[in-house]
């Protein structure tokens, strides 16, 4: 996938097939974050990257704030809306899945705390157009 990467998408098919081609260049210890507002499919595109490396347990960590994952590759899934303070994520040890670089990260909502964000990571930012349309952006901050 060329970056940055931009494209109207009308159905969860293609998002489907966005999030499977941007999957083939991610490699362990990559770190992104995915911004947009409420439903507008971040979740569903972690939970499409994940099945093209054979995990279907992806759910939403909004409540729990991470989720790991467990298949062809080991995937870290994380959610800061519901995040009151950055201490919060330093006591669910978020500093070290960063530092032990052996998953590939998401970030949902990571715009909330970009202080805590590595130097180099790719975004994702996808914008609601209509109940089946979404505009994705994504590409690479270093
Ligand atoms: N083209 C599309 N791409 C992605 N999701 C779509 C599309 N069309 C419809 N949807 C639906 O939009 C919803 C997106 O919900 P999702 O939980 O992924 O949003 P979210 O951005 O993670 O929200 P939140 O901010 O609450 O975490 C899903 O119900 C999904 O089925
Ligand atoms: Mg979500």
């Amino acid at each position: 996938m060329l970056l940055p990467f931009q494209k109207i998408v009308g159905s969860e098919e293609e998002t489907t097939e966005v999030a499977a081609e941007f999957s083939q260049q991610l490699k362990t210890g990559d770190v992104v974050c995915l911004n947009g507002n409420l439903g507008s499919g971040k979740t569903f595109f972690v939970k499409s990257v994940c099945k093209e490396f054979l995990i279907d347990t992806t759910s939403s960590p909004s409540f729990a704030i991470v989720n790991e994952y467990n298949g062809r590759q080991k995937i870290t899934h994380f959610d800061f809306y519901r995040l009151k303070r950055v201490g919060e994520l330093h006591d669910i040890g978020f500093d070290e899945y960063l530092s032990e670089m052996d998953s590939i990260v998401f970030i949902e909502w990571a715009n909330m705390f970009e202080e805590v964000l590595p130097k180099k990571y790719y975004t994702v930012e996808i914008s609601q157009i209509d109940e089946t349309t979404r505009q994705i952006n994504i590409n690479k901050h270093e």
